[in-house]
């Protein structure tokens, strides 16, 4: 769902409250591993936390993933806030040229996941934020290409579409809620940090390995 364009004129599926989070996160960098997002579109979500990054000092790659491939809905939903996109066209240059003047030091792998997740080098991940992966198996395939690398007691994970399931009915529903059966079911393994009504991004922090991998 567009939420509106950022400062910098950038169409938005995320909320003015979360960038500012994000910003903070960057700020609250530790030095002790990357930060990486899933699911980047046209860079909204990404700019203010490379800007909290870079006040912090941030010297490493930040790796982004996402398919980039105008879809139906960002095409609608770009238009209604004077943005033009073509259906099927590629965003990753509109995606680097949004980012760029923040932090160069970019990683790109457009594609999709979980496949594209194989190319991760396997650093510690310090920030991992999921803007993507909502359904199963996607998100499950997801969270096993990536945990090996969290580290405990420092990882953020940020899960954007943490509450997405109760705007949706029937086997959608259920699908949706993998990240949800996922930090339940691994209750003590995170920390919540924050969670934004009614939009449904949550941030934990890992505390500890997780309990339960496979669903
Ligand atoms: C909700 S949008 C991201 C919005 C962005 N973070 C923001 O705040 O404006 C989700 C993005 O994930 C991408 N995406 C969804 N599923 C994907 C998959 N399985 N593989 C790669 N990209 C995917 C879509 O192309 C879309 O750009």
């Amino acid at each position: 769902m567009i939420e509106q364009k950022t400062e910098k004129m950038i169409p938005a599926m995320t909320p003015v409250e979360v960038h500012d989070y994000l910003r903070e996160l960057g700020r609250n960098w530790t030095g002790q591993g990357i930060a990486m997002e899933l699911g980047c579109w046209l860079g909204a979500s990404s700019i203010p936390l490379l800007e909290g990054l870079v006040e912090a000092g941030y010297d490493k790659h930040f790796w982004a993933f996402d398919r980039w491939i105008a879809n139906e809905q960002q095409v609608y939903e770009a238009k209604a806030v004077g943005v033009h996109l073509k259906l099927g066209e590629s965003l990753l240059d509109k995606y680097t040229q949004n980012v760029n003047s923040t932090y160069h030091r970019l990683i790109c792998i457009a594609g999709l996941m979980p496949l594209t997740l194989e190319r991760y080098t396997k650093a510690p991940i310090e920030i991992c934020i999921f803007d993507a992966p909502k359904r199963n198996s996607c998100f499950m395939n997801c969270v096993l290409e990536l945990y090996k690398y969290w580290i405990p007691g420092v990882t953020i994970l940020g899960l954007l579409d943490y509450n997405f399931y109760k705007r949706k009915s029937g086997r959608v529903k259920e699908d949706l809620r993998a990240p949800v059966d996922f930090i339940e079911a691994n209750g003590k393994c995170f920390t919540k940090l924050e969670q934004f009504e009614p939009a449904s991004p949550a941030f934990f922090r890992y505390e500890k390995p997780l309990k339960v991998i496979n669903f």
